[in-house]
């Protein structure tokens, strides 16, 4: 059923003369906008006049759509109504300034009645309250006494505070009186009698950031039908998660709880009137499970990853939400991994991608729920304990709930900002958790303590998908357009200044000598920091060749080219200028260049499910973050070292096409998800290496010079990350290694330096022998981390009761410690580890460290002992003790 009312609606827009389009990714590549909330937003540039009109002026799609954290921010409803979700599919169709009310109505008109197939008799429109042209059109279709006129709130319809928008009219669906007779369904009122299923939107307009709404250069349509509810009303079911949409994951949870979902319909038909309250609360539970493993499923598909800010903190806070109700249906260990196995056979046919990244998706879901797991117990019961402290029972399962309302109490802003801060609680799930007993968080308390703790960390991204700085662009984008680049064969060109502004964003006529700011060129050699490389440096001169100003980075700021300076004489509006860049440009294309080569090794050596998660590019390193789930080991660090090499030395030379996307598809080249590519794109390609590209790179491979891998490591759970050094920088890290080399040789007066070291070793081991063991109590190098002493140390031929002694001595001796100790004696190893009031186990933390080192062990979440043999591991395991325990230690939200 779900197929078949998305494919006949594509399939009418279709016949209609529309183009089909794909899903855009959920993450936009536009700054004012978290997610991708609308069908329309894939076409925004378009509706404005931005980008040029497509050759077929008529689009259509079905869109997933995330509402979540963002503007249109439906999360708080999801489980407790018939039709909200934080992810669902919009159907659409659209004009670019081709046809408009006329035919957007009669389109409509036919699609519902003839193709959904609903009797006229149930449907009902409304318009805006001054449309009077689309009152009319109307009328030729339905009585006009099933026309309603409605205000502002409902019927003009816009993408945020700016952007295109434009009067709307919606299309109702009558659900009849059998299971709705609140005294508010009647058509216009609250209740949820009356349906909207389609939201046809007249664009007309495009609000800039003072409200001041400017026409769009034609009237334009974009319309979104939600496909959720349309397979609702024709299943004849009045919830959408009652649906055959939802129903394998439904039976999925039932079978991990072994309770029952029961359909609203049934619940409603009233056997259950005795426990209804307590059934409400559990089919909640399980609908707020189906929708967000949906939402987590896609955005991890997406590329997006578990993060303390941002988006990756909003699919954190979504994931956490549905382990919480697991929780409450009685799911004490990691589940929603298994109902998102479910989701990825279910929705197979319309999005392979899921089942094709199934693995990798629930492993990630899987070791993020087990994180929040290990905190949940200690975080309800210091929420638990709060409540009582305000009288109220506590709250573990649905079948102990007792609901009692508090209104008049608020629940205390500083617990829940603990709950948050040391638990990993989202304020929302707090609210979430009073919701039941109407009980409010008290914000001002809870801001104030965040307050705090914001003076800390500075975050750049707000995490509210605004932009954070908007200054004057707006006002030079609709004054100048677009500027262009110039700079792929070339860095240096003569040009103009069209505008400037001041460090504050602030427009103004010009900057004098010693200013610090922007400007923004007509065209412009340099090139903007873009998803990895940084932005271009470089200088402006005047034309008798005086620098008059450095430029320390360029960047793009609402598709506008511009360059960061600090000013050497005074520059004015409308100056000509040369612009040379900087030299260091050479070398950030190598290591861009020497990205590309990377990216392609890990996907022949670690598989194909490795996507690209991150990249930094700068002149003298990369930094690469991709998905995988475990550590690489050395072997596989150095066959995907050695495959860059062989790629270097086969001297590829680059390859630069322009062509459609469909087409660069079709020749393999890596997309990334997340961004969002036009018709035409470029493709950079070296030999095997094909990407959509956009950036700056050498011409042949061979330019690279040679390439070392200098750091693997992991960034969050399923996201590994290499460092690597190319070109210049690559000579001079294999300077300092020999000349590291060289100075230990000359310390060890030998001409070879292990069998220098084995001397030595043997020596000190004759000395330790004749020496007794030291008993002493002992002082560490601890880090305050958090509050806790933490300390990983590795201690030489002692006894491993000695080690035992000192973790005693520690514990003693603090109120929070966290403390591994690595000893080695008589070539083997023995590790032991303490802990005391901080969020790590040690059992845990010494098994993970033991694998390095060829061991085994475990013990108690307090104290654990392990023992290894692998004594060539020891720096390694050491780092690993360290990267493992401070992930628990610091990143507790
Ligand atoms: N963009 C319109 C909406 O989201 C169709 O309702």
């Amino acid at each position: 059923m779900e197929m078949d009312v998305r494919a006949a609606f594509l399939d009418f827009f279709q016949q209609k003369g529309h183009k089909i389009y794909d899903s855009m990714p959920l993450v936009p590549n536009d700054a004012t906008l978290l997610f991708t909330n609308a069908g329309m937003v894939q076409f925004k540039d378009i509706f404005t006049g931005r980008l040029p009109r497509p050759q077929i002026p008529r689009a259509t799609s079905s869109q997933i759509c995330m509402r979540a954290g963002g503007k249109h921010n439906d999360l708080e409803n999801v489980g407790y109504t018939a039709r909200h979700h934080t992810l669902f599919e919009m159907l659409g169709n659209f004009s670019f300034g081709d046809y408009f009310k006329q035919d957007a109505i009669a389109y409509a008109w036919e699609l519902v009645t003839k193709v959904l197939g609903f009797d006229e008799k149930v449907l009902y429109v409304s318009v805006h309250e001054s449309d009077d042209e689309a009152f009319k059109i109307w009328s030729n279709y339905i009585d006009p006494s099933k026309i309603m006129r409605m205000g502002d709130k409902d019927n003009f319809w816009q993408m945020g505070d700016v952007g295109p928008c434009g009067p709307c009219s919606e299309i109702y669906v009558d659900q009849g009186s059998e299971f709705f007779h609140s005294s508010e369904d009647f058509f216009g009122g609250e209740g949820d009698r009356f349906l909207e299923i389609w939201n046809l939107v007249f664009m007309q307009y495009e609000r800039d950031e003072s409200g001041i709404l400017k026409p769009l250069p034609s009237p334009s349509i974009d319309t979104g039908m939600g496909l959720e509810r349309v397979i609702a009303l024709k299943e004849g079911k009045i919830n959408n998660f009652d649906t055959s949409l939802f129903a394998p994951l439904m039976r999925c949870i039932e079978n991990l709880t072994q309770q029952e979902y029961i359909s609203d319909d049934i619940l409603l038909k009233g056997s259950y009137t005795q426990e209804r309250e307590h059934i409400k609360a559990r089919i909640s539970s399980f609908r707020v499970i189906a929708d967000h493993a949906r939402s987590v499923a896609f955005l991890l598909a997406q590329g997006v990853h578990f993060d303390k800010e941002g988006r990756g903190y909003v699919l954190r806070r979504i994931l956490r939400r549905a382990v919480r109700h697991g929780y409450l249906l009685g799911l004490k260990e990691a589940f929603l991994y298994k109902v998102i196995e479910v989701l990825a056979q279910s929705m197979q046919s319309a999005y392979p991608y899921l089942l094709e990244r199934k693995d990798i998706i629930t492993k990630q879901c899987k070791s993020e729920e087990e994180r929040f797991l290990e905190t949940i117990d200690a975080g309800m019961e210091l929420f638990n304990k709060e409540l009582y402290a305000m009288g109220i029972t506590s709250q573990n399962t649905h079948n102990k709930q007792e609901i009692h309302t508090q209104k008049d109490k608020k629940f205390s802003g500083e617990v829940a900002f603990r709950l948050y801060d040391t638990y990993g609680f989202p304020l929302d799930l707090t609210q979430d958790m009073l919701r039941d007993r109407d009980i409010e968080v008290d914000m001002q308390d809870f801001d104030s303590c965040m307050q705090a703790q914001k003076q800390r960390s500075k975050a750049s991204w707000k995490g509210s998908g605004d932009s954070a700085q908007e200054g004057d662009f707006k006002e030079i984008l609709s004054a100048f357009g677009e500027n262009t680049f110039v700079g792929y064969d070339t860095d240096c060109a003569q040009t103009k200044i069209l505008a400037l502004l001041d460090s504050a964003f602030k427009r103004v006529q010009f900057l004098q000598a010693g200013a610090d700011g922007y400007v923004l060129l007509h065209t412009t050699p340099l090139y903007p920091e873009s998803g990895g490389p940084v932005g271009d440096k470089g200088v402006l001169l005047d034309l008798q060749g005086r620098v008059c100003a450095f430029v320390s980075d360029t960047k793009k700021y609402f598709g506008l080219i511009i360059s960061q300076v600090h000013t050497n004489k005074a520059l004015t509006q409308d100056q000509e200028v040369l612009v040379q860049v900087d030299s260091s440009r050479s070398e950030i294309a190598k290591h861009h260049s020497a990205t590309h080569l990377l990216h392609l090794s890990l996907r022949k050596i670690l598989g194909e499910h490795v996507t690209q998660a991150g990249s930094l590019v700068e002149a003298h390193r990369l930094r690469f973050d991709f998905s995988h789930t475990k550590p690489l080991s050395q072997e596989e660090l150095e066959r995907i070292e050695s495959d860059v090499n062989a790629q270097i030395c086969a001297a590829n030379a680059q390859i630069c096409e322009t062509m459609p996307l469909e087409a660069a598809k079709a020749k393999g080249a890596m997309a990334l998800f997340g961004e969002k590519y036009a018709d035409n794109v470029r493709v950079v390609s070296f030999g095997d290496s094909v990407e959509l590209c956009g950036g700056i790179h050498v011409s042949n491979t061979a330019q690279i010079g040679s390439f070392y891998i200098t750091k693997e490591s992991g960034v969050s759970s399923g996201v590994r990350r290499i460092e690597a050094v190319c070109g210049y920088a690559a000579y001079e890290w294999g300077k300092k290694a020999l000349d590291t080399l060289k100075g230990a040789k000359d310390a060890l007066k030998a001409q070879d330096v292990l069998v220098g070291i084995s001397k030595l070793q043997f020596q000190l081991k004759e000395l330790k022998q004749t020496s007794s063991h030291s008993t002493a109590s002992k002082e560490f190098a601890y880090e305050q981390i958090q509050g806790c002493h933490f300390v990983v140390a590795k201690l030489e031929n002692i006894q491993s009761a000695q080690a035992k002694t000192y973790i005693d001595e520690a514990k003693n001796k603090y109120q929070s410690v966290a403390i591994l100790l690595i000893v080695e004696n008589e070539g083997k190893v023995f590790i032991a580890a303490g802990v005391k009031n901080a969020p790590l186990k040690a059992g845990a933390w010494v098994k993970e460290v033991a694998q390095i080192l060829g061991g085994n062990g475990g013990g108690r979440d307090d104290f654990a002992t392990a023992g290894g043999k692998d004594v060539a591991h020891i720096d390694k395991a050491l780092e690993r003790a360290r990267e493992f325990a401070l992930e628990y230690l610091r990143e507790t939200n």
